[in-house]
């Protein structure tokens, strides 16, 4: 979700009102994911990176954030949406921390979809925490190194329990990944818009889909063996979708 800043600065406001227009965006997305009954939403909210930030944006961020978790959650848990965070909790402080944990406990039942919310998330810290977890079970002998695996990574990264996402759309022009989910995006299908976040609407998301729904997605083989025309291995094959995607 990237531009609030440049949409507020062509408006003369300051950066916090752009974040308030990105949070409107944000309820805008949920609204036509559960509309379209896509089963899994994943929004990139904070980097681990963006503390950095001047303290005013970041006490700006934050305030909206515990507003939203004030005022949402009830609302998300009745249409069925669980609400889950991925990245480092400490960071937020208690309060913080607080209402996100009551939040998932709240909506840990629902079904309809799965909304994570990336919150002083990072892809490399997201990977070499799989990475630690993995030596602790080696030292303490629950598991041989070459029993290291991509699944055995795979299932210690955030959103092991969800299929890998479909779907990557990035807004605000800039062409990159910005340390994402790195590792659950290996086979994801990127979109890029110049669209900044606050002006998100729609016809946006409906354009990224259809752009989506033409691609071809072969997981590394070849489009004959993709249609079924050719026989596939399915054991060397990329991907635990790899005859659905
Ligand atoms: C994305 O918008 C929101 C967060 C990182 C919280 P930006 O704040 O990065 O907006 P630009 O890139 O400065 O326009
Ligand atoms: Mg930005």
């Amino acid at each position: 979700m990237d531009g609030n800043g440049r949409w507020a600065a062509r408006r003369n406001r300051p950066r916090a009102i752009g974040h308030r227009a990105g949070a409107r965006a944000v309820n805008l997305c949920i609204d036509f994911c559960l509309e379209r009954g896509i089963s899994a939403l994943t929004l990139f909210a904070f980097s681990s990176e963006n503390w950095g930030r001047p303290e005013e944006e970041v006490g700006a961020l934050m305030k909206l954030f515990m507003g939203a978790l004030e005022r949402e959650v009830d609302e998300l848990h009745r249409r069925g949406v669980q609400v889950r965070f991925i990245g480092e909790r400490a960071p937020f402080g208690e309060a913080i921390a607080k209402r996100m944990l009551a939040a998932e406990a709240l909506t840990s039942g629902n079904t309809r979809m799965t909304l994570s919310i990336a919150a002083s998330y990072g892809g490399r810290q997201d990977i070499a925490q799989a990475a630690r977890a993995l030596a602790l079970e080696v030292a303490e002998g629950r598991m041989r190194p070459e029993e290291i695996d991509e699944a055995a990574v795979g299932a210690r990264v955030a959103l092991a329990d969800l299929p890998p996402p479909d779907l990557f759309i990035r807004t605000g022009g800039d062409l990159r990944i910005s340390n994402f989910l790195l590792w659950q995006l290996a086979y994801t299908e990127l979109w890029f818009t110049d669209r900044l976040w606050p002006e998100l609407d729609a016809d946006l998301l409906q354009q990224a889909i259809d752009d989506f729904a033409s691609r071809e997605r072969r997981f590394g083989l070849t489009s004959a063996q993709r249609s079924g025309e050719a026989p596939a291995i399915v054991d060397k094959a990329p991907g635990p979708d790899i005859m659905s995607g």
